[in-house]
C-alpha cells in the first residue's frame, strides 16, 4: 500500500451539506453560508475532511437550487461571494475542504442564456438548449419522460417549438453537442477552481449528453406497473437520454482541467448498472476520481447482500481506481428510516470501516429519521408532481443543534417543519452522552482518520455465514476485523485468531478477544489483530 501518497479525496471522508437546512444566520428560517461558517468548529471536531454543499447559486429554487440561474454567483438567500470566499478560508483554515455541487445537465429557465436562446429561433443562443419541432401529426418530438413527471417536452409559445427538459419544465437541458455550450460549462469551473474550491460534485453528469438523433426510449417491460399515470420516465429504459458512448470523452476533458489545477476531486452522481457506472473511473484513470456507488442504499440491509454488492464492486473496479460509499443523500429517505433506528449505529460503522471514500449526509450522524411534513407544507416539486411518498422533504427537514425553539437551526419558523423528536436528537444533547450515537461517529471518524489499515489498507470479506459481515482491513503497519451483525438476535463469530476490541457500535467494550466473539443484537465490533 502506497500510504504516504493516498491523495486526500481517498484517506479522508466527505460530509454533505444541505444548506437550506443547516443553519440560518439572519432569522429567515432558511439556511446560508455565514451558518455554515459559524458550524465548521462542529465539523472540523466532528472529523471530516471534506464538505460538499449542495447548490447556492442564484435560483427561482423551482427545484431549491439546482435550477441555476447564474452558474457563478451566490443566491442573496445564501450571502454573497463574499461570504463564500470567507467559507473557502476558514474552512481551510481548520483543514477541512470545501467540494460545490456542479449542476451541468440543466439550467433554470430563468438564466440569460435560456432567455436569450427562448426569444426567437434564429437567436445565437437558440442552439443551446435542445429546442425541436413537433412530429409531422403534432405530436411531441419523442416519447421521453421527465424524472419529475410528464413529458421531458414542453412548447414555448413565442417560437412554437419544443424544448428538452428530463427534470421540470423550469429546468431545460442545456445542449453540450454545441462548442459553445461545453466551453462556456467548462470556463464555470475554471471559475470555481480560482476561487480555490478542492472539489465537485457532479449533477446527473451521466444525463448531459443525448442521442443524436434524439430516438424514442423503449418501454420498460419489467416497470413497475404501479406507478403513478404521469411517470413516464419511470416506464421507460433510458437507452438514448443517458449514458451515451460519446459523454466519456467530456468526462476526460473535466479530469484533464482537475489535474491541471492540482489536487481537487471529481465526483459524480451516476446511477447506471454497475459495468456501465464503473467506466465514469474511465479506461486509463483519466475521467472521474468518484463516481458517487449508490448502491448500499438499494439493497435490502442484511449481511449477504451488503456483502454481495461491496464485493462485486471490488472485483469491478480496476487497480488504481478508488472504492466510495453513499449511504443517505438529500434525494433518498433518512438512512434511520430506510434500515430502521436499531441498525443505525451498524451502518455507522459500516461507512466508515470499508475501503473507499464515505459520503456522509448531514444529521444522519444524530441518527435523525424522516420528518413529517403536513401535505400543506410539502415543498419538493418531485413530491407535489408524483405523490407524496416521492417527496424529498422528508430528508431535508432542519439540522438538530440544540433543545430550544427551532432545535437551534433559526430563530423563526423554518421553511420545513423541525422534527418532533429534535428535544432529545440534537447535537447539543448527543455531544454530553459518551455512549450517543453521535459520539460513535466521531469516534469512528477519528479511528478511521488514524489507521492506515482503515483508511488505506485492503478490503478482504472473511467467509461468516447471515447474520454476520466480516471482513479484514490490512496494511503494512497493521492488520483490523471488522465484524458486523446485522440481525436483532445475538450472534457469533469464531476467530482464527485473537484481537483486542478497540471499538464496538455500543461504546462499551474493551477486551481482547480470544477464538470467539459474540456479537449483540445489531453490534459492530473492530478489533486489531
Ligand atoms: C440530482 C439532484 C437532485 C435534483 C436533480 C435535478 O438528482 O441530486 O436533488 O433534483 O439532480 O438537478
Ligand atoms: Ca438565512
Amino acid at each position: 500500500m502506497m500510504h504516504s501518497i493516498q491523495p486526500w479525496w481517498q484517506k479522508g471522508v466527505v460530509y454533505q451539506i444541505y444548506p437550506r437546512s443547516f443553519q440560518d444566520s439572519n432569522h429567515d428560517g432558511i439556511g446560508d453560508l455565514q451558518g455554515i461558517i459559524q458550524r465548521l468548529d462542529y465539523l472540523a471536531g466532528l472529523g471530516v475532511d471534506a464538505i460538499w454543499i449542495s447548490p447556492f447559486y442564484p435560483s427561482p429554487m423551482a427545484d431549491f437550487g439546482y435550477d441555476v440561474a447564474d452558474y457563478c454567483g451566490v443566491h442573496p438567500l445564501f450571502g454573497d461571494l463574499a461570504t463564500f470566499d470567507r467559507l473557502v478560508s476558514e474552512a481551510h483554515q481548520r483543514g477541512l475542504r470545501i467540494i460545490v455541487d456542479y449542476v451541468p445537465n440543466h439550467t433554470s429557465d430563468q438564466h440569460p442564456w435560456f432567455q436569450e436562446s427562448a426569444a426567437s429561433r434564429d437567436n445565437p443562443k437558440r442552439d443551446w438548449y435542445i429546442w425541436r419541432d413537433a412530429r409531422p401529426d403534432g405530436s411531441l418530438p419523442n416519447n421521453w419522460g421527465s424524472v419529475f413527471g410528464g413529458p421531458a417536452w414542453t412548447r414555448h409559445p413565442a417560437t412554437g417549438q419544443f424544448y428538452l427538459h428530463q427534470f421540470l419544465k423550469e429546468q431545460p437541458d442545456l445542449n453540450w453537442r454545441n462548442p459553445q455550450v461545453h466551453q462556456a460549462m467548462f470556463d464555470v469551473l475554471r471559475f470555481w477552481l480560482q476561487r480555490g474550491v478542492d472539489g465537485f460534485r457532479m449533477d446527473v453528469i451521466g444525463m448531459i449528453l443525448k442521442d443524436a438523433e434524439l430516438r424514442d426510449n423503449p418501454l420498460n417491460p419489467q416497470a413497475n406497473p404501479n406507478l403513478p399515470e404521469n411517470d413516464i420516465f419511470g416506464r421507460q429504459i433510458h437507452l438514448y437520454n443517458e449514458d451515451q458512448d460519446d459523454v466519456h470523452e467530456i468526462m476526460r476533458g473535466i479530469r484533464q482541467l482537475m489535474d491541471e489545477a492540482g489536487g481537487r476531486v471529481a465526483i459524480g452522481e451516476l446511477w447506471f448498472p454497475p459495468k456501465r457506472w464503473v467506466r465514469y473511473y474511465g479506461q486509463n484513470n483519466d475521467e472521474l476520481h468518484l463516481p458517487f456507488n449508490f448502491r448500499l442504499m438499494e439493497q435490502p440491509f442484511t449481511a449477504s447482500t451488503i456483502r454481495a454488492s461491496v464485493d462485486e464492486m471490488e472485483a469491478l473496479l480496476p487497480a488504481w481506481a478508488w472504492p466510495n460509499y453513499v449511504l443517505g443523500n438529500h434525494d433518498q429517505p433518512r438512512l434511520a428510516s430506510r434500515i430502521g433506528p436499531a441498525a443505525t449505529r451498524l451502518a455507522a460503522m459500516l461507512l466508515l470501516t470499508l475501503r473507499g471514500t464515505p459520503t456522509l449526509y448531514q444529521g444522519d450522524e444524530l441518527g435523525m429519521e424522516n420528518g413529517v411534513i403536513p401535505p400543506e407544507r410539502i415543498q419538493d416539486p418531485q413530491g407535489l408532481a408524483l405523490g407524496a411518498e416521492r417527496s424529498r422533504d422528508v430528508c431535508r427537514t432542519p439540522m438538530q443543534w440544540d433543545a430550544s425553539p427551532f432545535a437551534g437551526f433559526s430563530t423563526v419558523e423554518p421553511w420545513l417543519p423541525v422534527s418532533a423528536g429534535y428535544v432529545t436528537q440534537n447535537v447539543a444533547a448527543l455531544d454530553a452522552d459518551p455512549k450517543s450515537i453521535l459520539t460513535l461517529y466521531r469516534r469512528l471518524l477519528q479511528l478511521r482518520r488514524a489507521s492506515p489499515a482503515l483508511h488505506g489498507g485492503s478490503y478482504a470479506p472473511l467467509d461468516t455465514p447471515e447474520p454476520v459481515f466480516a471482513f479484514i482491513r490490512d496494511s503494512e503497519s497493521e492488520t483490523c476485523l471488522v465484524a458486523l451483525n446485522f440481525s436483532d438476535q445475538p450472534a457469533s463469530l469464531s476467530l482464527t485468531q485473537t484481537g483486542r476490541i478497540v471499538l464496538s457500535t455500543h461504546l462499551d467494550r474493551r477486551e481482547v478477544r480470544g477464538r470467539n466473539l459474540e456479537l449483540r443484537p445489531y453490534e459492530g465490533v473492530i478489533l486489531a489483530l
